[in-house]
């Protein structure tokens, strides 16, 4: 593969937890939890492969209405993350970056998650971005109050600025797994000129192997941007 044919920023959303668990008769969070080992070794994979940014869709805005029990055990999942997993990233000289409002948190949660960030290597050459109650409707509705608030008129420049994504180039390559082919409110505003790729595989199951599938797809795609 070629270095130049590999995308700067993949986004991931991670769909199909809930039934790669019940086909094991397991509880929802049992998915979860197999779902977050999947998408550290997926991390470390894109790293490996040359990619800058990966972003993981980890809940929607929508998916805030889902059972408190569900929503603990997703915040427990952040909290070993966040304690655990993300100093074995920053050895290897990488850094972590949260998307969408977590205000809505548990406290302990949205302390853990602001040190994630602070604590990120400054030259990092390689950031996982977790997009947590995030929401692109959410995120340009938001963008635009500010704007309104500030007697501002926006253009391009402006309103990229005022996304949870300023300054960090649009997702060449959005990749969901699960089997649906949506964005579900994921990064709708930067991804109009991303190339989609979707996959049947749960993502629990989605390791390595799948995202060097996704790679090779996208390496043999023509992306035109509307020229000739
Ligand atoms: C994606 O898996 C993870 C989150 C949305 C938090 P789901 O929980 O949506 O799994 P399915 O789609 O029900 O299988
Ligand atoms: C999208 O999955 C959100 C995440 C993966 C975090 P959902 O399971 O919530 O999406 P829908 O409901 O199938 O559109
Ligand atoms: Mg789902």
């Amino acid at each position: 593969m070629q270095e130049s044919n590999i995308p700067l920023h993949i986004g991931l959303i991670m769909d199909g937890n809930g039934r790669w668990a019940k086909k094991r008769l397991m509880p929802r969070s049992f998915g979860h939890n197999s779902g977050m080992n999947a998408m550290i070794k997926v991390a470390d994979r894109a790293k490996e492969r040359g990619v800058k940014y990966l972003t993981v869709y980890t809940l929607s805005t929508e998916n805030l209405n889902r059972p408190k029990e569900e929503l603990e055990g997703l915040y427990d999942l952040f909290r070993g993350y966040f304690t655990k997993n993300v100093q074995k990233l920053y050895k290897k000289g990488a850094g972590v970056k949260v998307i969408g409002d977590i205000s809505v948190l548990p406290q302990d949660v949205q302390k853990l998650l602001s040190d994630g960030v602070e604590n990120s290597p400054e030259d990092a050459d390689f950031t996982l971005i977790f997009a947590i109650n995030y929401g692109a409707r959410s995120e340009i509705l938001r963008a635009v109050n500010t704007a309104v608030e500030r007697g501002e008129k926006l253009d391009g420049k402006g309103l990229e600025a005022l996304l949870y994504t300023a300054g960090i180039p649009d997702p060449d390559l959005i990749i969901r797994t699960g089997g649906e082919k949506r964005l579900s409110n994921f990064l709708a505003y930067q991804s109009a000129y991303a190339e989609l790729y979707f996959t049947d595989v749960l993502f629990p199951d989605f390791d390595g192997n799948e995202l060097d599938k996704a790679l090779e797809e996208y390496a043999c795609r023509e992306r035109r941007f509307g020229k000739v």
